[in-house]
């Protein structure tokens, strides 16, 4: 057997018995996972349906046209009003396609700050560092949320907008556990004269089931990935207003991208079709549940929640009152076999590699079929090991923090506490199944 074919073993061992809080993963179903691997892949199918620059199309023009209208579907939408490119190989992607469709080189823009939850793809740089390529390109603004409910303030947006006066608002992020107000957002992007796009890569399979609120119509461009909620391959979709799709479509190909990725595409349009299931509605359901519970857990055991709770599928944890790392907290619950990311928070004041949070979700443990119950005890575990490393403070210093760091990553391997954990999680977790395995 090939090396990789072992490792993929591996994987899929570790995928079943940990258990996987990444708020941006989740597993796709055997029927995804089949077409991503499957014939589609040896194709180049440079173009579009019925305009490519290469032979043999029959049947990849099939899958990318039944993929765009799954997609519509999938939001409810009308195929005249609305246009669906599905091509983006990534979330980030699907954003730069939709900036260089819409914009000028030196247009201002304006997203949600990084460490409030947004996301590096709208524009993401520091004072004096332009971190992206989109900052070098755009001139970049960011809104916040408040410093007290830490949510974000929509009047407050309205008049950064009104100041600052970009071309295009855009909202969305990694780590925002509230609701984002697209009606609003809307309202104050047609007052100014901007463009206004939605980037739902974290929500859409949510929005799609209709348990969250939707950008449709409020969005002149929606774009999202397909590998989180929305319980795909990975890749991206922009829907946009119908009169700005020839633009879109120019930006994606020749503009940005190559030749499309078919399988994925063929991936997304079973996706498509499974989140229009009365049992992918249920499911997202119970994402949100899910997470309400855990926010829950983690309130009544003294940890500071971000906003106090979660309207989604993620909850964030800031552990500054502990004194403690995200980093830290962590690697000890990897140790334990539960894998959750750490995260800025807002305010924070540490670096991205070493935030003050925990980024913690349902998707993936919900796709396994766990529910209320399940979650109280994952709780339970993540507020023991918050517990167990409450004495292990990272220091500040760099020379300080390297010798720290290694030293904790050594100990925790010989962790009696931990080990013992891992072994619980182990047993606990193989008793859900994982799509394919
Ligand atoms: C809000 C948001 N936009 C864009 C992206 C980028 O997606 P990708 O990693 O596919 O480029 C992400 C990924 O986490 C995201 O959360």
């Amino acid at each position: 057997m090939d090396k990789i074919l072992e490792i993929i073993k591996q994987e899929k061992q570790r995928q079943a018995e940990q258990l996987q809080m990444i708020p941006s993963e989740n597993y796709a179903s055997e029927e995804v996972m089949k077409a991503v691997g499957s014939h589609l892949m040896n194709k180049y199918a440079e173009g579009y349906p019925k305009k490519r620059y290469y032979q043999g199309n029959v049947n990849v023009d099939k899958v990318e046209s039944l993929a765009r209208k799954r997609v519509l579907q999938a939001f409810g939408l009308n195929g005249k009003q609305w246009g669906a490119n599905v091509q983006p190989h990534s979330g980030c992607e699907a954003n730069v396609a939709v900036y260089n469709a819409m914009l000028k080189i030196g247009d201002k823009i304006m997203g949600m700050y990084l460490p409030d939850g947004g996301h590096l793809s709208h524009g993401w740089q520091m004072p004096g560092r332009k971190i992206t390529m989109v900052s070098k390109i755009y001139k970049v603004g960011f809104y916040h949320v408040n410093r007290q409910s830490r949510v974000f303030d929509y009047d407050q947006i309205e008049k950064q907008a009104v100041k600052f006066k970009p071309k295009m608002i855009i909202c969305g992020g990694t780590a925002v556990p509230r609701d984002i107000n697209y009606q609003r957002l809307g309202e104050i992007a047609e007052k100014i004269g901007a463009y206004y796009l939605a980037d739902i890569a974290h929500e859409a399979g949510l929005i799609a089931a209709g348990v969250l609120k939707s950008p449709f119509p409020y969005a002149d461009m929606v774009s999202f990935t397909t590998h989180k909620t929305f319980r795909g391959p990975r890749g991206a979709v922009i829907i946009g207003k119908k009169k700005y799709m020839d633009r879109i479509n120019f930006s994606v190909f020749p503009g940005l991208q190559g030749g499309p990725h078919i399988h994925s595409i063929a991936g997304i349009a079973i996706a498509a079709k499974e989140v229009q299931t009365k049992a992918f509605k249920e499911y997202a359901k119970q994402v949100v549940k899910n997470a309400r519970v855990l926010a829950e857990e983690f309130n009544q055991a003294g940890l500071d929640v971000v906003s106090g709770g979660t309207d989604k599928h993620l909850v964030l944890i800031d552990l500054r009152k502990q004194s403690l790392s995200g980093w830290v907290v962590a690697w000890a619950l990897e140790k334990a076999g539960i894998i959750v990311n750490r995260n800025t928070v807002p305010y924070d004041t540490g670096s991205p590699y070493y935030p003050s949070g925990l980024r913690l979700g349902t998707p993936a443990l919900t796709s396994r079929g766990m529910k209320a119950k399940e979650m109280k005890q994952i709780a339970k575990w993540i507020n023991m090991v918050v517990e167990h490393v409450k004495k292990e403070k990272l220091p500040k210093d760099p020379a300080a923090r390297r010798k720290f760091t290694k030293s904790f990553r050594r100990r925790i391997v010989r962790d009696e506490f931990l080990r013992k954990m891992r072994v619980e999680v182990t047993v606990f977790a193989r008793k859900y199944s994982v799509p394919g395995i």
